[in-house]
């Protein structure tokens, strides 16, 4: 299996989980944007909410039918893609610049299904890609240089020379670190003007991963 074989696996797999009179959480990303083509085909009649923009704008255009988080007390499931997963299931999230909605979604459900291929598995988070950290504009050089302090290595995320602004409105800081990335968790996320991190730890209760032989199902033991 190529690539787009792999999406197109864990994709179709994911949808499957989805059934008529849920409420679902719609992840961002290539691989989450085939699950919500995927549903939109199945015609049934659900809940959902976007964890961005341009999810939600997709949804809409499948004839999702989408509400806000804040009118539904729980969803059934959410799905969403990562860009990276470790043996323990904990993910690295929010390249597509969507952490802060995932999280709020993700934690919002009974069940968070991850989508990846296999290139996203790591053995120790940050091996590859780096973390998103989402900060408020202002003051934001001070952000940074807090993080700096706490070991890490924060460059912000820029698209034709300007800030990429999330859909919160908020800066994206890119950060590498020398030692574990996950074990500074606590500490990024007390630092002020920081937003939210994309590190999503003992959230996922499953992770389907598209491999060259086939589709590898992974699943969190309860604790
Ligand atoms: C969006 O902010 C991210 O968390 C995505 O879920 C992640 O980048 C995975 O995207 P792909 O499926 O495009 O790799």
């Amino acid at each position: 299996m190529n690539i787009d074989e792999m999406r197109r696996t864990v994709a179709e797999r994911a949808a499957a989980l989805v059934e008529p009179g849920m409420q679902v959480g719609l992840g961002t990303g290539r691989t989450a944007a085939l699950v919500v083509d995927a549903i939109a085909r199945k015609k049934m009649k659900l809940v959902a909410v976007a964890t961005s923009e341009a999810t939600a704008q997709q949804a809409r255009a499948g004839g999702i039918r989408l509400v806000a988080l804040d009118e539904v007390r729980a969803l059934d499931l959410c799905i969403d893609g990562a860009d990276e997963f470790d043996p323990h299931l904990d993910l690295i999230k929010g390249l597509g610049g969507a952490l802060l909605r995932e999280k709020l979604v993700a934690q919002a459900a009974q069940r968070f299904v991850v989508i990846v291929d296999e290139e996203k598995r790591v053995r120790q988070l940050g091996e590859k890609a780096p973390l998103p950290v989402e900060v408020v504009p202002f003051g934001w050089t001070h952000t940074r240089e807090r993080l700096r302090y706490l070991g890490l290595d924060p460059v912000l995320r820029e698209r034709a020379g300007n800030p990429v602004l999330t859909d919160g409105g908020n800066y994206v800081l890119d950060c590498r670190a020398q030692v574990p990335i996950a074990s500074l968790a606590d500490a990024i996320k007390r630092t002020t003007g920081v937003v939210e991190h994309g590190l999503f730890l003992r959230m996922a209760h499953t992770v389907l991963v598209g491999t060259p032989s086939g589709l590898e199902e992974l699943h969190r033991p309860r604790t």
